[in-house]
């Protein structure tokens, strides 16, 4: 296969033009890269991003860069690529991207094992596509591998998964779990991208409607209190118990998805999980529901059972087909059922996703520099990287915060004094 696999080279210019505008949001990973480009911790060091391929992401892959890496990028979904960034990260940055928009199955896990041939020594996932294929298939390619990241809630449960059976064969660190990551790319990139995502699809007003919400995890919270922003009415549904008692103390209605089904005017699935909405759902909602999907997979939807229903299957819109039921109902699906944020809008916004990316590029340069201390496990982000990367985010923000007193740090590590 050539060294890249992208749409059309000719939309460089728009990409590197887009790239650049995102970069004007991203000035915490600036200031790391202008550190990174003096210092080239990651010279010599090859690393395979499976990253989604946005402007964000373009701008990280340019920083690594600047930081004396090789790296190769390939799609972390077929239907998230901005096949403009790929372009322009090939032809003005020289690197090997695969990645194109709509790819299907067999291109993308194509594209995945040729980023896999180029033997990285650092993997940085989004999902753990990367882990999982060379935990599998390309095992051979495993000697080469010093340690890795993860983006995303959905991959950190994978390699805990593969950690737990004993099988995780290098240290990787959970990006997702800084605090800096989740509590705002999750939240508030989740959730105006999702609205985002749902409105250009469908240039629908949300207030005064219906609109469900599966999972009350980071993701979700912000699609619910985005949504109620613009005006809906906000249901929940949940499976644990404490997030559904948060989220009904947060103001929202919580019930089961079999009732919200018939209220819903829109449905939005963020779990994680399988068949979070199923035939017995579909059977229930009312005729003109849309359904979307912001998790990092397409299983929430039982897409098939739905296929099995349908007696037509249409496309109405760009990223909206509609299913026909035999009694005359339509059930409109967003984006193919997946993350609809990524598929019909443009991802998270580049200030938030500069929180997400600096950790990245700072927990790949925690693991070149620590790797032959660590084991083969699953590692949380360095408390003082969260830390580094809150207080230079809310410096550039223009932010200025207190610090403690003697007395009050000594009075917060003492047990002495009371009331
Ligand atoms: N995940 C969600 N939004 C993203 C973005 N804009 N870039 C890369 N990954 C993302």
């Amino acid at each position: 296969m050539k060294q890249y696999d992208v749409r059309d080279l000719s939309l460089a210019d728009q990409g590197a033009r887009r790239i650049a505008w995102a970069e004007r949001e991203m000035p915490v990973l600036r200031q790391i890269r202008e550190r990174l480009a003096k210092e080239r911790p990651f010279a010599g060091v090859r690393m395979a991003a499976c990253l989604h391929v946005t402007t964000e992401t373009a701008n990280l892959m340019r920083t690594l860069q600047d930081g004396g890496a090789e790296v190769v990028l390939c799609a972390s979904n077929p239907l998230s690529t901005q096949d403009d960034v790929a372009a322009a990260l090939v032809a003005r940055d020289e690197m090997p991207v695969f990645a194109i928009k709509g790819e299907d199955n067999e291109t993308y896990y194509r594209h995945i094992t040729a980023a896999i041939d180029h033997r990285p020594n650092v993997t940085m996932d989004d999902g753990a596509d990367v882990v999982s294929i060379l935990h599998g298939d390309r095992r051979e390619a495993l000697s080469d591998v010093i340690g890795g990241t993860e983006e995303t809630t959905t991959g950190v449960i994978r390699l805990r998964a593969l950690e737990a059976e004993g099988k995780l064969e290098y240290p990787i660190v959970a990006v997702n779990d800084a605090d800096t990551k989740h509590l705002f790319d999750n939240r508030y990139g989740t959730g105006q991208s999702t609205i985002d995502g749902i409105i250009r699809a469908t240039n629908t007003l949300l207030a005064g409607k219906t609109f469900v919400v599966c999972g009350y995890g980071w993701c979700s919270r912000g699609i619910a209190m985005r949504a109620r922003g613009m005006g809906a009415n906000v249901i929940v549904t949940e499976v644990d118990p404490l997030r559904a008692l948060e989220a009904l103390m947060d103001g929202y209605r919580v019930m089961p998805m079999l009732q919200a089904a018939t209220e819903a005017d829109i449905v939005v699935t963020a779990t994680g999980d399988a068949h979070v909405l199923d035939t017995a759902h579909f059977e229930r909602m009312k005729d003109g529901v849309l359904i979307a999907n912001s998790g990092h997979f397409n299983v929430e939807i039982n897409l098939v059972g739905l296929a099995d229903m349908a007696t037509e299957v249409r496309s109405v819109r760009d990223f909206v087909q509609e299913y026909r039921l035999s009694d005359g109902r339509r059930i409109n699906v967003l984006g193919e059922g997946r993350l609809i944020n990524l598929a019909a809008a443009e991802g998270h916004p580049s200030a938030v996703m500069d929180m997400s990316f600096a950790n990245q590029a700072l927990c790949a340069e925690f693991m070149i520099k620590n790797h032959d201390r660590l084991t083969k496990s699953v590692y949380s982000v360095p408390r003082e990287i969260d830390r580094q990367v809150a207080m230079l985010k809310l410096r550039a923000m223009g932010v200025t915060i207190d610090t403690l007193t003697d007395a009050q740090q000594t009075y917060l590590t003492s047990w002495q004094s009371g009331t």
